[in-house]
């Protein structure tokens, strides 16, 4: 028998125990153990119990295999292969029972859990559905309809809602292996046999079709989810067997296909982004009381974020009355976290009784562990405010900048203490969004990045390290491929067709929906700034000017490459946007040519890609993993594609960059390719071999 499950007879029970840390994932090793205990089982117990050591009951496949020959048994097969058995076969969950998890446990005959424990069938997050009968065996137990809710969300389900659906037949307080053995107890007493999940009757037909098509405008371009409703369709038809054969082939297409491998390349990496070699063994700094520079809408969020965390803060701004509105801030989101159920009133209460403070003077912040400026977005205003830090902060304070753009090394060095310095760039609203960009400086000391990852571990965010450039690893890029959208569009294609066409790549919201959402004075005054340093060749367009210069800043004005009616979600079309770009196109002799939807997501993404791999090549990103974290979690890139570098392997190195190259012929300045990018299409490799560890 192999060591992952161990086996033990207890009386007339057999206990198979999966030991297998740390989530009991049903690799090779755990599949074979299941069927050889079970095999044993049959010849010396009357009944047999399935447990998880640690923390958890099986939360699923092994991940890690994915992609690898599939050794046998199968998952499917050990599951019919309980089912099956003569002997009443009881799940006992504590912990998860996830994916591959659920499905050993509708497997067997009786399910028992404790009451924190969670079951799901979350496979469409990794871009591929329930493919060992959880789409045959959870709608017979729960019906088609909820069983499509829970599939296709992939949402963990509590132990008492499970209940009360019929996935768990009880739930009882106590130690999971003792609970477990007194239901298998029960079970023997009261002569009760194996009961197949897999023989109860076919559920009844929904309305399929329809649930197909929602699915499919939800998933915005992911398949899973609409896949595993007509896999759940054919439990409605078929018997098990038949049922299974058809959902396995279903499996295997998404298993086979490239959303599979950007969903799993997007699991792993958003646990690995933060685990930084070079921090092995660097304890960070103690961090118990921040201060926060600055209450307008992102120091209010970054405060919230920190108090929602247990951090005590103290929000710091020029006057008395902007401290009053920026604390007013605090308190409105707070509150609303309480209305949605999301904060306890007692936990308010808590906080604003003595957790949070709001001040006129930065001497408060003499003892705080951790200070984040987010003042106004300007060098001279920042230095100020560094120097009376440097003043008024005790020894060993790490001392933070929001920038989004700045130049940290010139921030650091402007105080006697640059080794205390670093850039924590938050995402707007910072209490809602999961990035954080942990910017290192020349001389940002280990222990001070490792606070800023440790700060993130606190706020669950994705903390995610860049070096110091012109914004940053994400907004550099942004301005990239915003800047090839604009690009289009004076060649001929509308904001319109952008966002179309990118939306139906799977972002969340077009580039120009999202500059209307901004605010398109942000644009304006990035333009305005590097106007004195642009180089001649840039081609930037102007009609962008001319709709600020009109008051025109998107939907806080009412106006912007959409119009906005006021009680109405999202915008129209604004015609006067069309009227200034074909002013700008005649006054330029450009004659309009006509852009495909493929033919704009390949330029927009080529260009994504060009300007993430110089990214990594000068090390402001140290891997590739590392700038698909930051698209991912802050810039709505759809996740089964696993992020732009992750996109650009399965696309194909060498056919994005013959693209560059043909792009170039009509503008070399733009498209200039990326000197890694030429040595990986060189050397045959992938930006993932990199993230491996290779190098060319
Ligand atoms: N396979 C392999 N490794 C897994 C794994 C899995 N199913 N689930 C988690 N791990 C690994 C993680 O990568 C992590 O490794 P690391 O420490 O080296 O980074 C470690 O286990 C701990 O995971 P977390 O950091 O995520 O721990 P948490 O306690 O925060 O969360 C969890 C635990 C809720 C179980 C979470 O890990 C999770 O959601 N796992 C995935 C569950 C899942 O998707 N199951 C379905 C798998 S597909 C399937 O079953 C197909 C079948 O239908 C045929």
């Amino acid at each position: 028998m192999s060591d992952a499950i161990e086996y033990e007879l207890k009386g007339d029970i057999a206990v198979l125990r999966a030991n297998n840390p740390p989530v009991n994932a049903l690799g090779h090793a755990v599949r074979t153990g299941l069927i050889a205990g079970l095999e044993r089982a049959e010849a010396e117990a009357k009944a047999v119990l399935i447990v998880g050591a640690g923390h958890t009951y099986f939360a699923g496949a092994d991940i890690k295999e994915f992609g690898k020959p599939l050794r046998e048994p199968g998952l499917p097969g050990v599951c019919t292969r309980i089912e099956n058995s003569p002997l009443p076969v009881i799940s006992a969950i504590h912990g998860t029972a996830l994916g591959g998890g659920l499905e050993v446990a509708l497997g067997t005959h009786y399910r028992i859990a404790v009451p924190s424990a969670k079951v799901g069938l979350p496979e469409v997050h990794l871009g591929i559905l329930p493919g060992a009968g959880g789409t045959q065996r959870l709608p017979r137990v729960i019906g088609a309809e909820k069983a499509i809710e829970i599939i296709t969300s992939g949402r963990h389900v509590g132990a008492a809602e499970a209940l009360e659906l019929g996935i768990l037949d009880e739930v009882e307080e106590g130690d999971v292996e003792t609970i477990g053995l007194a239901y298998a107890q029960r079970i023997l007493d009261a002569g009760l046999g194996p009961r197949p999940v897999g023989q109860m009757p076919r559920p009844t037909p929904v309305d399929f079709d329809s649930a197909y098509v929602a699915a499919m405008k939800r998933g915005r371009g992911q398949i899973a989810p609409a896949t595993a409703i007509r896999s759940i369709e054919g439990a409605c038809h078929y018997d098990i067997t038949e049922g299974l054969e058809h959902e396995r082939a279903l499996f295997m297409t998404l298993f086979n296909s490239p959303q599979r491998e950007g969903m799993v390349h997007a699991f792993f990496n958003e646990r690995a982004v933060s685990k930084l070699p070079e921090l092995k063994g660097v304890e960070p700094r103690a961090l118990k009381t921040i201060g926060v520079i600055g209450g307008g809408t992102m120091g209010a969020g970054i405060a919230v974020a920190a108090l929602l965390a247990g951090l005590d803060v103290t929000m710091v701004e020029r006057d008395a009355e902007a401290a009053k509105a920026g604390a007013a801030r605090v308190n409105v989101i707070l509150q609303g976290s309480v209305k949605r159920g999301k904060l306890s009133q007692s936990k308010y209460d808590a906080i604003m009784a003595s957790g949070f403070r709001a001040l006129d003077s930065c001497d408060a912040l003499s003892e705080a562990d951790m200070v984040i400026e987010a003042a106004f977005e300007e060098m001279g205003v920042k230095k100020a405010i560094f120097a009376e830090l440097d003043r008024v902060c005790k020894k060993g304070a790490v001392l933070a900048s929001n920038t989004s753009y700045l130049d940290v090394n010139e921030i650091a060095a402007s105080i006697s203490r640059p080794r205390d310095v670093l850039g924590l760039h938050f995402f707007s609203p910072a209490h809602v969004m999961k990035l954080l960009e942990v910017v290192v400086a020349d001389e940002t000391a280990p222990d001070v990045v490792a606070t800023g990852f440790a700060l993130g571990k606190a706020l669950r965010k994705i903390a995610v390290r860049s070096g110091v450039c012109d914004g940053f690893i994400g907004n550099r890029i942004l301005k990239t491929y915003r800047s090839c959208a604009d690009h289009m569009i004076m060649d001929g294609a509308s904001p319109y067709e952008i966002d179309k066409a990118m939306t139906d790549f799977g972002f969340a919201m077009g580039p120009y929906e999202v500059a209307d959402l901004a605010g398109l004075d942000i644009g304006w005054a990035t333009r305005k700034r590097l106007a004195p340093t642009r180089d001649v060749r840039e081609r930037v367009a102007r009609y962008a000017d001319k709709m600020c210069e009109a008051g025109n800043f998107g939907q806080k004005t009412g106006k912007g490459y959409y119009v906005y009616e006021a009680g109405k979600r999202g915008g129209t079309p604004n015609p006067e946007v069309i009227a200034l770009i074909e002013a700008e196109r005649a006054d330029l002799g450009v004659t309009a040519q006509d852009f495909t939807h493929e033919d704009i997501q390949r330029r927009y993404m080529c260009a994504m890609v060009n300007e993430a791999a110089m990214v990594v090549d000068e090390g402001i990103a140290r891997r590739p993993l590392d700038v698909d974290m930051v698209l991912l979690f802050g810039y709505g890139f759809p996740r089964h594609w696993g992020g732009p570098l992750k996109w650009a392997d399965l696309q194909g190195l060498d056919g994005i960059l013959a693209d560059i190259k043909r792009y170039a012929m009509a503008d070399d300045f733009f498209w200039q390719p990326s000197a890694l990018l030429e040595r990986l299409v060189a050397a045959g490799k992938t930006f993932d071999d990199l993230n491996k560890g290779d190098t060319v």
